[in-house]
């Protein structure tokens, strides 16, 4: 399979093809995210392909943002895999804009209910939920190992 088979987010910022490489991907993810896959768990993705749908935001010669979802079949719900940003471009709004906008192409494949699990102390990361108005779904105890809890966040769409 090749990444061409998941979604690529366009927008009026500076996107080209070739960041959808999963090299990139893996990448970002083991450098900036605190619960990086493995090589293998990229490659099951691989191959499971329809079922997540990749988002990525960059500059002419770097890939420096990817949201990833896992779309369950026959459901309304999305669940948000990993949201990252490359530290040096943070604060200025694009984590924001890449969740904002990847939420809106998901709706448009009828996806109203936003799922997530994040770290209870990633205050950042809470604070960028709460903001969209994402609600805690609940606490899960140890979740990330001992004494690290989670918390399970869900966004519903709103009919208007
Ligand atoms: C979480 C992350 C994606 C945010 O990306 P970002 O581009 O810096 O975020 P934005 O600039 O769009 O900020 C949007 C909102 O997030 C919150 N936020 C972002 N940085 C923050 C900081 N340093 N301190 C407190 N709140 C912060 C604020 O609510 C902010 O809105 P505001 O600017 O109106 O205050 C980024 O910090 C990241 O990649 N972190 C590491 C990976 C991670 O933890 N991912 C989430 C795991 S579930």
């Amino acid at each position: 399979m090749t990444s061409t088979n998941f979604n690529l987010f366009k927008s009026q910022i500076y996107f080209k093809d070739d960041f959808h490489s999963f090299a990139k991907c893996q990448e970002l993810d083991r450098l900036y995210f605190a619960w990086p896959w493995g090589h293998s768990h990229w490659q099951d993705l691989a191959k499971d392909s329809q079922n997540y749908s990749l988002f990525t935001i960059g500059s002419e010669n770097e890939l420096t943002g990817l949201a990833l979802y896992y779309i369950p079949p026959s459901s309304s719900l999305v669940h948000l895999l990993k949201l990252i940003m490359t530290p040096s471009v943070r604060r200025q709004g694009w984590g924001q804009k890449l969740l904002l906008k990847s939420m809106q192409d998901l709706q448009k494949i009828n996806r109203s209910e936003f799922y997530l699990e994040v770290e209870e102390n990633n205050t950042v990361a809470l604070n960028l939920y709460n903001k969209i108005g994402y609600k805690i779904l609940c606490r899960k105890k140890d979740f990330y190992g001992s004494k690290r809890n989670a918390l399970a966040m869900k966004y519903f769409v709103q009919n208007t």
